[in-house]
């Protein structure tokens, strides 16, 4: 068990670069990342859409890309694009 309402420190800010950084903080996977104005980003190791982690992605214009199927999260933790392949478009 961790105090929940401490301050712990997670990385310095030059290990934050342009590849998605994954930590454990207290039990609790994160990633860190730079958004789109180079500000340092925190969020969930998780995506929503599967579940895999996503310091396994990419960062794309400070935008960070799930590895797995390409869904984006913006720097507010909140999806914002999915990509659909053209094998799944066709079928619609
Ligand atoms: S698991 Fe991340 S996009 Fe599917």
């Amino acid at each position: 068990m961790f105090p929940k309402n401490a301050w712990y420190v997670a990385c310095t800010p030059a290990e934050i670069d342009e590849k998605p950084l994954g930590r454990t903080v207290c039990g609790e996977r994160v990633v860190f990342f730079r958004g789109p104005e180079g500000q340092a980003v925190g969020l969930d190791d998780w995506c929503p859409h599967r579940g895999a982690p996503l310091s396994l992605g990419r960062v794309v214009e400070g935008k960070l890309v799930c590895g797995y199927h390409g869904l984006e999260m913006g720097c507010e933790g909140k999806a914002i694009a999915m990509l659909v392949s053209a094998c799944a478009a066709s079928r619609r």
